[in-house]
């Protein structure tokens, strides 16, 4: 009964590597045929490149679609405004001033360790500030600066006791643009615990 099963499967064996050995495929080229099948995969390879940058682009666009509905459903709430605490100046340099007592950090665009506020997102802003002197010895002046831009210039002879003035800018920033106030050199500025010299800004609206 063994000796049968295995005479059978010896038969088998021959007979379907003989019929393999007797049709052999003229046309059929191992060597060609894995040649075809690289190039199908390097093209599938490149295929799938091109479709994870079509991806990426897209998951690029969906963040960016995502962004502007989320502000149109709740816009983006900047507002800042920030004093210093002590007389500022005077040096022989423009300095950046840095308002270090925050009073309002809506978003936390102003940084109170810089002095300088950076526009989270593309809008209008309303920028100002507000200074005091109280000494004659020295003018008071401060300049409003959009990056390395001057938007203006303001300055004034104290008139030796809590002189002050201020100013203001609607600015359009994009992304990333800072906002600063400088101390022109030889000029001072005047604070206490009165928060009398600040600086204050806030989105209008998104662009
Ligand atoms: C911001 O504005 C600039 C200039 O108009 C534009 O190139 C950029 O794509 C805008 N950024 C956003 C997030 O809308
Ligand atoms: C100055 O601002 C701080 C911080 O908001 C506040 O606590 C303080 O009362 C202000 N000082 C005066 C005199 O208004």
């Amino acid at each position: 009964m063994k000796a049968g099963v295995v005479l059978a499967l010896v038969f088998l064996l021959c007979n379907s590597s003989l019929q393999d050995a007797e049709t052999p495929d003229p046309k059929f080229d191992v060597n060609q045929e894995i040649i075809q099948l690289h190039d199908r995969v390097t093209r599938l390879k490149e295929d799938l490149k091109v479709m994870e940058k079509n991806n990426a682009a897209l998951r690029m666009r969906l963040a960016a679609a995502n962004l502007e509905l989320k502000n149109l459903k709740e816009p983006p709430k900047i507002a800042f405004s920030a004093a210093l605490t002590h007389p500022v100046g005077h040096y022989n340099v423009d300095i950046t001033l840095v308002y270090t007592k925050v009073i309002t950090n809506v978003g936390r665009a102003y940084n109170p360790v810089t002095g300088i506020f950076t526009a989270p997102l593309n809008g209008s802003y309303y920028i100002r500030f507000t200074s005091c002197d109280n000494t004659d010895s020295h003018g008071m002046a401060v300049d409003l600066y959009k990056n390395n831009e001057k938007m203006n210039g303001l300055s004034k002879y104290s008139n030796g006791f809590m002189t002050y003035f201020s100013g203001g800018l609607v600015i359009q920033l994009e992304a990333g643009d800072v906002v600063y106030t400088k101390l022109p050199a030889n000029s001072k500025l005047y604070d206490d615990a009165n928060n009398r010299t600040t600086f204050s800004g806030f989105l209008i609206f998104p662009m």
